[in-house]
């Protein structure tokens, strides 16, 4: 993408960012994220979090690149705006779109301080630790897929040691955010996919989970494949890695409160996100609207 599409306007110099220290931003296209934000809350509890929830733009999943790198890029911005210095794009089709993008042309101009990490590099650098044979497959959006951001960190990390196949998942996300996952015709959708994956290359051993509302499936999925396969689930994975992080940059820990709060943030119904967060983290969320375009 070339530096004209990515801030024709020059928008970004007429921002005016809070300079004083704020909350981690999570970013998700939807409820997605909440698995990550359940798990880093756990870990880091005395961080103050805002979660930003695109619902009204969701699923991600089966847009283009240039939608997806502005729809992320407006949310980023508004999380900056409300203070944060430091946003978790929680999100895998995000972060295999945009983030690249973001954190090379955008970043720079518009505040180099700040900071956007993903959630793609963390999960893959834990892989080779599950696979005995080097045989990984990969559930996603078809977003997710088309842009091999897994395919190509594997091979950056391991080369040919770890081979990927990828199955590309159109249906899940939406039945997720619609609360049909449990509903009797979905399973058809979830079977379909996982045997096709496994038809591709039936010598997996290790399925990454490559997208944040698919830790809602875990047992689902679980029962459908083997015992024997790993399935690896982002949440901890970025709880650690985000410690880390914070450990080894204490000058973005220092931009980041510590009075354990947790707000929520929609860009739909209110009342229909604070129902669906409620039953996601098993307590009670009040979200607030938001409006970004
Ligand atoms: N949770 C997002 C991901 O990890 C879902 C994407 C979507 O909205 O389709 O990819």
């Amino acid at each position: 993408m070339s530096e004209l599409q990515t801030n024709k306007d020059n928008s970004f110099l007429k921002l005016k960012l809070p300079s004083s220290p704020g909350p981690i931003g999570i970013f998700d296209s939807g409820y997605g994220g909440l698995t990550i934000l359940e798990k880093i809350r756990q870990r880091l509890p005395d961080y103050d979090y805002l979660y930003l929830g695109d619902n009204a733009r969701t699923p991600y999943g089966t847009r283009s690149f240039e939608i997806v790198y502005k729809y992320t890029l407006e949310c980023v911005v508004r999380l900056f705006e409300l203070g944060a210095h430091l946003v978790i794009l929680a999100c895998n089709t995000a972060s295999a779109k945009a983030l690249r993008t973001i954190q090379q042309n955008d970043l720079p101009k518009i505040d180099p301080r700040r900071r956007v990490l993903g959630i793609i590099r963390p999960t893959v650098e834990i892989v080779d630790r599950l696979t005995h044979n080097g045989h990984v497959g990969l559930l996603a959006t078809p977003g997710t897929v088309q842009s091999n951001s897994y395919g190509l960190e594997i091979q950056k990390l391991y080369g040919n040691a770890i081979t990927l196949s990828s199955e590309a998942c159109p249906m899940w996300v939406p039945l997720i955010e619609n609360f049909e996952h449990n509903s009797p015709g979905a399973d058809y959708f979830f079977r379909k996919n996982i045997h096709h994956l496994l038809q591709t290359d039936p010598e997996i051993d290790t399925v990454i989970l490559g997208c944040t509302h698919y830790t809602l499936l875990q047992d689902k999925i679980k029962s459908i494949l083997s015992p024997e396969i790993n399935i690896v689930s982002q949440g901890e994975i970025v709880a650690s890695s985000l410690d880390d992080y914070l450990n080894r940059h204490p000058e973005i820990d220092a931009l980041c409160t510590k009075n354990a709060s947790c707000r929520f943030l929609t860009t739909e119904s209110v009342e229909k996100f604070s129902a669906s967060a409620t039953i996601f983290l098993n307590e009670p969320v009040l979200a607030e609207h938001i409006d970004i375009d």
